[in-house]
């Protein structure tokens, strides 16, 4: 697998310290809200990244899963997103939301999401990338938390995949073309 690799673009190292920046941010914001926290881990990409941040957050926070699609705005006209798993609740109107993401790319995907749950009434949702590629975006979309803008490389590793691989690396890293261009 680590042959596969041209290069670590975010390091174990970083992405401690990206998960620290971002849960003590995230504690001081939600220190003082009287709903319930609950952190939406999109699967399956933002699972690591998950992980690792909820681990230093220090208020209670509950967790909840959503699976989801979304095409380009040519194929779907804009709002609509495929949920293929739902949250398991029926009244959002108790909750602040964290929709914890591993990259944002065209942004469809997260600004359908956060247009959906404001819209089935959740009290409040900001949105959490570990990775952000501006320059591929589609729609006015910004993360409220964010680890890091990056370039537009192919990158896998930490939760993203190539075709289902590559997901279990401890890094982000860049994808050698040769593996996906044969
Ligand atoms: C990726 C990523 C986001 C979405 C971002 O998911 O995890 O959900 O694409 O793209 P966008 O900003 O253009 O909408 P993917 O569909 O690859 O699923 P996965 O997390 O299961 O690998």
């Amino acid at each position: 697998m680590l042959n596969d690799i041209e290069t670590v673009l975010v390091s174990e190292e970083e992405i401690d310290n990206i998960t620290d920046r971002i849960a003590t941010q995230i504690n001081e914001d939600y220190k003082n809200t009287n709903k319930k926290l609950v952190l939406i881990c999109i699967l399956k990409g933002s699972l690591m990244f998950t992980c690792e941040l909820m681990k230093k957050i220090h208020l209670p926070v509950e967790l909840d899963f959503m699976k989801v699609s979304s095409y380009g705005s040519g194929y779907m006209s804009s709002g609509q997103i495929n949920i293929h798993l739902d949250l398991r609740r029926e009244d959002l109107s108790d909750a602040d939301f964290i929709i914890i993401e591993d990259i944002v790319d065209s942004g469809n995907t997260l600004s359908r999401l956060t247009s959906y749950l404001r819209a089935r009434g959740a009290n409040s949702v900001k949105t959490c990338t570990l990775l952000d590629k501006p320059s591929r975006r589609e729609v006015d979309f910004v993360p409220d938390y964010c680890g890091m803008q990056i370039p537009d490389k192919f990158v896998v590793g930490f939760g993203l995949d190539y075709d289902e691989k590559y997901r279990n690396l401890p890094f982000v890293g860049v994808l050698k073309p040769e593996i996906y261009t044969k």
